[in-house]
């Protein structure tokens, strides 16, 4: 998965383009390239190695065009290289192209373009599409004003997979082309000037005012005005959506890293994603844009939720919310899995899609299998207009901003809070959980910003602990119940972006293998929230306490401190709601080991913030 950026306008390109890469380097960093049109024809700077190193190439230092384009790389087809980073060229040099997405069948296309005399430089799969167009540029017979478009759709119909594309050509100075297919494209627009990006929060601090693409669509973007053209280049009416982020949101707003930016900003993201949902504990939980019937609820024979990741996880909290409050059974599946292992769905279950990005794969074609199933595809997601959107039936959006660091935090709590939302919004319809517990809940999930203040006011002693194991090779976590899913999502905290192997159990479960790995010194941390697996949860510790394990206690119930190394109280809340608050002290831990150990904690090794390839 990559990051693409384009500009055209009364302004010189490099600059925007640059800018807008290092805000796309959390999409891939392993390669990076501009291209731009200039007097003499279309410049390449490219170079393996983050955005900045672009800088140390000196042609960089002439490029004075105001038509750009610019990709940062995460490589899938061809090692991270020079040659295989983006722009590609045709062999005529008169298409230029950036791709964001995999071209599954480019192996086929170069075989015929090389039987057509087309030469490669790359490993890459984008490098067939610039010679693809160059292909059919030269055989369509029309006006020239039309066959820059008509040869770019030409190509398009002959490739299989996902696509972003921004294209420029010598032959017209005066546009970019763009078209997407499974991966995502915006295009920011105003006065005088248009811009083009994977994501809205590059552009945002030029613009707020954005076009959405659908797949399949093209556009020719000139300096004023932009032309929209449907799958067979029928023109489009398109108009503007406003995207009310405001530019900072996308900076650090003078935090060390934007991991620890967004742990901050939970406070803020919860309440905007309870919105206008609940409005007070009296009132009835509202979705707008959804309207099931007490009819369709009380058919379903079953809900399964899907995801990947820290959106599974969520996921896990959601099962055990509407179960409890609705009585249908919930089944959570990974995506990855529940895509080949034949799940049986119908008409009668609700699928539930789980993504903080909108674009990862997995997701999106687990949503086509239960669609193609019958079931009633319900997405929910932190990105507007992003391609799970467009497939499902409904949406529903988190309102947690935008999600910078591949390490998911707020989006994690704002997916656990909407869901908490939507079992209680089922159960009044339903009428089928306990009036006290439910204006219980809703007075708990009001407040929640405020019991989350509080939890980001007392880390003091998570910094302590941090500090002093960060050394460790291995740690455990534990936790029964709605905390053993908690603890599920705190080692993936440590594991990817500190390095450091961890596991997370069911208290319960350890003695029945795994406790043969707690030995001297190894650090457990537990999470015990539910008054009702206190006791049981303490002895589970005691287990681990007795061979010797170093332990962090984080709870929001009455424990005997002197019993533990380590205890982080947190405040009050119904069991069902306690992940919420009980998360943030495990991402802070993750958080201060990865900085104790001097790694980059928003760009982990080996990860990329949505995984748009299966
Ligand atoms: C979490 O910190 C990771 N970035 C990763 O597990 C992520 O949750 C997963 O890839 C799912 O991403 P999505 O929510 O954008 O679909």
């Amino acid at each position: 998965m990559c990051g693409i950026v384009g500009y055209i306008g009364c302004k010189p390109a490099k600059p925007i383009l640059l800018d807008g890469l290092l805000k796309l380097e959390y999409r891939g960093y392993d390669s990076a390239g501009i291209s731009t049109l200039e007097k003499d024809g279309i410049s390449v700077i490219k170079n393996k190695g983050r955005v900045n190193s672009l800088n140390e190439i000196d042609e960089i230092n002439r490029l004075e065009g105001h038509i750009g384009i610019a990709h940062t790389r995460w490589a899938t087809h061809g090692k991270p290289s020079t040659k295989n980073s983006h722009p590609h060229l045709d062999n005529s040099k008169t298409f230029s192209v950036v791709h964001n997405g995999i071209i599954e069948n480019y192996n086929d296309l170069k075989k015929f373009l090389i039987s057509k005399g087309y030469t490669f430089l790359s490993e890459t799969d984008t490098e067939v599409i610039p010679n693809l167009i160059h292909y059919y540029y030269n055989k369509l017979d029309c006006k020239k004003g039309e066959k820059f478009l008509k040869a770019v759709k030409k190509a398009c119909d002959d490739l299989v997979g996902s696509y972003a594309l921004e294209i420029i050509s010598i032959d017209y100075p005066d546009r970019i082309i763009v078209t997407r297919k499974d991966s995502p494209l915006v295009i920011g627009t105003s006065t005088c000037e248009n811009y083009i990006s994977s994501d809205i929060p590059a552009i945002l601090s030029y613009t707020k005012k954005f076009y959405l693409l659908n797949n399949n669509e093209y556009v020719e973007i000139f300096e004023n005005k932009v032309n929209f053209y449907d799958k067979n280049l029928k023109n489009l009416k398109k108009e503007t959506k406003s995207i009310n982020w405001n530019a900072t949101s996308a900076d650090k707003d003078g935090f060390d890293d934007y991991m620890l930016k967004e742990i901050y900003e939970q406070p803020k993201s919860i309440s905007e994603t309870i919105g206008s949902r609940l409005k007070s504990s009296d009132s009835l939980v509202n979705f707008d844009d959804i309207n099931f019937s007490k009819k369709y609820l009380s058919s379903l024979q079953k809900i399964t939720i899907v995801a990947c990741g820290t959106a599974m996880h969520a996921g896990l909290i959601g099962k055990t919310l509407i179960e409890n409050l609705c009585n249908i059974p919930v089944e959570v599946d990974i995506a990855s899995e529940f895509r080949y292992r034949n799940p049986i769905i119908n008409d009668k279950t609700l699928a539930i899609f789980i993504t903080q990005s909108g674009e990862t794969a997995d997701t999106i074609a687990a949503l086509k299998l239960a669609k193609s199933k019958g079931s009633k595809t319900l997405a929910i997601s932190n990105v507007v207009g992003s391609s799970i959107t467009r497939e499902a039936d409904i949406t529903i959006y988190t309102h947690a901003g935008p999600e910078i660091a591949v390490a998911s935090t707020k989006a994690y709590t704002a997916q656990v809070t909407l869901i908490s939302l939507l079992s209680i919004y089922f159960a009044e319809i339903l009428d089928s959980a306990n009036y006290e517990l439910i204006k219980e809940l809703k007075e708990d999930i009001l407040n929640l910003p405020n019991k989350i203040k509080k939890v980001l006011d007392n880390t003091e002693i998570i910094k302590q602990l941090a500090n002093t194991v960060y050394k460790e090779k291995d740690m455990f976590f534990l936790g029964r119940g709605l905390d053993y899913s908690v603890s599920l999502e705190g080692s993936l905290k440590l594991k990817e972006i500190s390095y450091i192997h961890s596991e997370a159990y069911a208290a319960g479960e350890l003695k029945h293998g795994s406790i043969a790995l707690i030995e001297n010194g190894i650090t457990v941390i537990a999470i015990i929230t539910n008054p009702l697996l206190v006791e049981k949860s303490i002895s589970n510790i005691q287990e681990v306490i007795t061979r010797g394990a170093k332990t962090m206690i984080i709870t929001n119930q009455k424990l005997d401190k002197k019993n533990y190394d380590y205890i982080l109280e947190i405040p009050d809340i119904n069991p069902l709601l306690s992940p919420i608050l009980s998360v943030i002290p495990l991402q802070l831990f993750a958080y201060y080991i990865t900085k104790a150990k001097g790694l980059d904690v928003d760009k982990p090794r080996n990860l990329a913030k949505s995984v748009t390839v299966e």
